[in-house]
């Protein structure tokens, strides 16, 4: 017994020991440095980028109808640029470092859909030194370097669930640094929500900035990720939800998500209860299948099937 009491004891000890190590890393938030640190390696992306909506309404949106009514609906008479409350989803803020303000510069850009920078900006294309050409890259360094982008919170072209949670974040009206009665008070004021946002049909038309054309099984679970994202952020949503009228998009949203997952048996457990834990596991489970055979036909426009495509 003694012995085991006193491993007990040193157990705790060290779990307490470790997370007063870890603190000083959690406390050090990742931000956004904004496109332009981005342009330099990345030309013709960011170049494709300057011709998408997420660019140009920077100029725009704050000057379109209803959005003086919109921002006055949340109580607050400043310009669109100076709220919080239209700055998360409209604009994205740059900084040069930790401790400096954050700037509002631009519409939405990569960082939004790929996660904020300044942890993996320099870690992710570095092939082990200046001279290192992608080629010769030593293979235990590049598994490092992928893994360490993504704990520094690089959302790759292959994290379909995560780039789909981002656009829901915008393209729902459902994120957490807002609260429903917000959200309540801009539905009445006529903020849009368009439910016909789906990932596939408003990312590879002219949003898209990649050469390598998606196959229909890629396609088809960038699609799934897309709906299952909806499902959970909904859910969410609705569950908090007192504001009848936010209630009701946000139900609408769970429901029209449902009706499309229910093709796929692996999405049972996440209909039943919606959690990004089960989404995640959901698209584990998908992940080597080619599910294209089965939501092919209801992905709009940009779907797998060319008949699709065919009618916008
Ligand atoms: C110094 C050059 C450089 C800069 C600056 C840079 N990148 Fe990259 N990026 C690369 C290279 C090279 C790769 C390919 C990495 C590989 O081979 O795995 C890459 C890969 C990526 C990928 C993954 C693509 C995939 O196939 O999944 C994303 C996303 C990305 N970069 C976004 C950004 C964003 C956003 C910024 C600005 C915040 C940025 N990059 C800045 C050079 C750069
Ligand atoms: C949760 C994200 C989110 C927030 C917060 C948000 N918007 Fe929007 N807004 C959008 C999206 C997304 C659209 C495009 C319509 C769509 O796809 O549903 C939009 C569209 C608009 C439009 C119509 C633009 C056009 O081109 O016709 C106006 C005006 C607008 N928003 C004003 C505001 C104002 C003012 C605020 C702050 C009080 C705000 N929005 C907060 C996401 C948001
Ligand atoms: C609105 C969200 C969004 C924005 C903004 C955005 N991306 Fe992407 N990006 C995506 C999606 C979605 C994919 C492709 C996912 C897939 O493979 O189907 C992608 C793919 C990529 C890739 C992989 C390209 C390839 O050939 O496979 C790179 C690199 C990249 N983005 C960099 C950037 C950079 C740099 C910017 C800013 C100039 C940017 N992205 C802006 C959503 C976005
Ligand atoms: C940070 C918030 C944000 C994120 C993340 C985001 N968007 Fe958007 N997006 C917007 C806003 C706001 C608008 C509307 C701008 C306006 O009309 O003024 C918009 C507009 C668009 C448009 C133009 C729609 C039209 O009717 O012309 C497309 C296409 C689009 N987004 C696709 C995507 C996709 C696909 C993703 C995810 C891969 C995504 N967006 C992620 C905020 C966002």
């Amino acid at each position: 017994m003694p012995v085991s009491i006193t491993r007990h004891t040193l157990f705790l000890f060290t779990i307490l020991v470790a997370t007063f190590v870890h603190i000083p890393i959690v406390i050090a938030e990742p931000y956004y440095q904004g496109p332009e640190s981005c342009e330099e390696c990345h030309e013709d992306i960011y170049k494709s980028w300057e011709k998408t909506k997420h660019f140009t309404s920077y100029r725009t949106a704050h000057k379109e109808k209803n959005a003086k009514k919109i921002a006055e609906a949340v109580g607050t008479k400043k310009g669109m640029k100076r709220n919080k409350d239209c700055i998360i989803c409209h604009y994205s803020t740059k900084q040069k470092k930790a401790d400096d303000k954050p700037k509002v510069k631009n519409g939405p850009s990569c960082e939004n859909c790929h996660g904020a920078s300044s942890d993996w900006e320099s870690v992710h294309s570095d092939y082990g030194g200046k001279k290192v050409k992608k080629e010769q890259e030593a293979q235990d360094h590049k598994v490092k370097r992928i893994n360490d982008s993504t704990a520094g919170g690089l959302i790759w072209a292959s994290m379909h669930y995560d780039l789909a949670v981002n656009c829901a974040k915008c393209h729902g009206l459902a994120r957490q640094e807002i609260n429903e009665e917000a959200f309540g008070k801009m539905l009445e004021a006529e903020h849009p929500i368009n439910h016909s946002f789906e990932i596939v049909m408003f990312s590879q038309g002219k949003m898209s900035h990649w050469e390598d054309k998606r196959s229909k099984a890629q396609l088809a679970n960038l699609f799934i990720a897309g709906q299952a994202a909806k499902l959970v952020s909904a859910s969410r949503a609705a569950s908090e939800a007192k504001n009848e009228k936010y209630k009701e998009e946000q139900l609408k949203r769970v429901s029209d998500a449902a009706a499309i997952l229910k093709v796929i048996p692996e999405a049972a457990a996440l209909i039943k209860s919606p959690s990004d834990t089960n989404a995640r596991e959901m698209m584990k489970a998908i992940k080597e299948k080619d599910l294209s055979g089965l939501v092919g036909k209801l992905i709009p426009c940009a779907g797998p099937d060319e008949e699709n495509l065919k009618q916008c």
